[in-house]
């Protein structure tokens, strides 16, 4: 637990990076990889919105560029208040480099809430059914 609470501060820490000039909706992640590190994203917003990257896939993103292989956990928060999943291209991404870890949320209660990717993106496509 205090893992993910390290996790959670880190991912409130990204929030505050958020560039919403658009939506206002910022939201802030941190990924701990299977290696032990953290790396951290917020959300990037675009003239051309189509463009915008979620806070999760800019955390990943950071970390598999860094030469990361699996993340085992993320930490996922944002400015309205309440719990903020991701999004269906990030479950998707996220699939793809985290096999069995958890995803955690927290609200502006302060209420912290766990849950496996298999219950929020059951049935997905991975590499496997490639060949
Ligand atoms: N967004 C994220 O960064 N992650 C989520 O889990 C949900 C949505 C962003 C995209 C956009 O910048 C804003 O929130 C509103 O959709």
């Amino acid at each position: 637990m205090d893992q993910y609470k390290q996790l959670l501060i880190k991912a409130k820490e990204a929030m505050a990076y958020a560039y919403t000039p658009y939506s206002n909706f910022n939201v802030g992640a941190a990924v701990l990889t299977k290696s032990g590190k953290i790396y951290t994203g917020c959300n990037i917003e675009n003239a051309s919105y189509g463009a915008t990257n979620c806070a999760e896939r800019t955390a990943l993103f950071k970390a598999i560029s860094e030469g990361e292989k699996e993340i085992t956990d993320i930490a996922v928060v944002s400015s309205s208040g309440d719990f903020t999943y991701p999004c269906g291209i990030c479950r998707q991404v996220i699939a793809e480099f985290m096999k069995e870890g958890n995803l955690i949320f927290e609200n502006n209660k302060g209420e912290i809430k766990i849950i496996k990717l298999n219950e929020i993106f059951p049935y997905s496509f991975t590499k496997e059914d490639l060949i």
